[in-house]
């Protein structure tokens, strides 16, 4: 898993590479399509879900994104969505039951796939492959960034067809997406400080993962991989949802993980980790360098790069891969082969 978190830089740079200057993706064609729906499981649903925001503010589509296990046994609405189905093997059964479904329907259908002539791939219209190489460890790492980049593509592509987007912030975004595989080793780099971390916060019972707007998906997946991997219960919640309901759990000895990079909801963020410090809780928050502020409302920051927000989802997720490993690691749990887990899970 190490190796493979390791690799994600280069999973960005490949998936890249050739689809940028033009938004030429593998015969992606954003055509007539009036609204999207993102289908995956587990680790791809979060990239799903990081796609449905992004496709919202850059391309201004309405987006959706459901579980796969959920789509396929529902009637769904009367409109035809373009359905883009995300499944890092290929091979998951019920996404391959929901392609069958989107057909049914009369959709349009798109799988984003890492795996050459995967099942997925004869289920679907048009076939966008991540180029992540190989991923041998059960849990998602480099094929969930690639899963993102393919779907910042898209979202690109489609700003671009339906005039979303002028044509200078199309290339500052294509220029920042270059960048992107600077801003995954940039994090990749702190991982001396990363374990450190992870042995101050790996002892919890409980963990709580919080984040808004495209960061809410990747809170998801940061407790979804610290779960898997390292066996700490870990929730995610929208961040705006605490007092709802969840802030009930939150003691000292709940350690509560933010997403307080800088984006849209920032001041929001800070508001919710005041409501999580109130209880006690020690938080880590994730934060983008240069800001001054957020260390003294924090116990610990893992820094990313300055960036455009809507990339920052990728940076961050490097960083919670990292420390999921790292807990993992400490905890001394068979890191590649969780209990229980598959690579593909081809039974529904
Ligand atoms: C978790 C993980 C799983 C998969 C899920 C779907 O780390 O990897 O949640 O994401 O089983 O698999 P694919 O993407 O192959 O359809």
């Amino acid at each position: 898993m190490l190796k493979e978190i390791h690799e994600g830089p280069k999973a960005i740079h490949e998936t890249l590479l050739g689809r940028l200057a033009n938004l030429e993706i593998d015969g992606f064609l954003s055509e007539g399509a009036t609204s999207v729906k993102l289908v995956a499981c587990g680790t791809s649903y979060h990239a799903a879900l990081i796609g449905k925001y992004i496709l919202e503010e850059l391309a201004r589509i309405p987006a959706s994104a459901e579980l796969a296990s959920e789509y396929r046994y529902t009637q769904g609405p009367a409109d035809r969505p373009l359905v883009i189905l995300i499944s890092q093997s290929g091979e998951t059964a019920d996404t391959l039951g929901a392609a069958r479904e989107a057909r049914r329907r009369g959709c349009r259908t798109v799988a984003i796939t890492n795996v050459l002539g995967s099942s997925l791939t004869r289920e679907t219209d048009i076939t966008v492959y991540t180029r992540a190489g190989i991923e041998i460890s059960v849990a998602g790492t480099k094929t969930f960034i690639a899963q993102v980049v393919v779907l910042y593509l898209i979202a690109l592509k489609m700003a671009q067809d339906r005039g979303a987007l002028g044509y200078a912030e199309i290339d500052a975004l294509k220029d920042e997406l270059r960048s992107l595989p600077r801003a995954a080793q940039y994090v990749l780099n702190k991982s001396t400080e990363i374990r450190a971390l992870a042995e101050k916060y790996g002892n919890a019972r409980d963990a709580f993962y919080i984040g808004r707007h495209a960061h809410y998906p990747v809170a998801l997946e940061g407790a979804l991989k610290l779960k898997e991997i390292s066996y700490v219960h870990a929730e995610a919640y929208a961040a705006g949802e605490l007092k709802h309901g969840p802030l009930a759990l939150v003691t000292p000895s709940t350690p509560v993980i933010a997403i307080a990079v800088q984006d849209p909801t920032y001041e929001k963020m800070r508001s919710n980790i005041g409501e999580v410090v109130a209880r006690g809780a020690p938080v880590l928050a994730i934060g983008t360098e240069g800001d001054k502020e957020l260390p003294k409302a924090v116990d610990d920051v893992i820094w990313i790069p300055s960036m455009p927000w809507v990339l920052a989802p990728v940076p961050v997720s490097v960083a919670f891969q990292l420390f999921a490993y790292e807990v993992a690691r400490m905890r001394g749990c068979p890191i590649d082969k969780p209990r229980n887990l598959a690579k593909s899970v081809t039974v529904e």
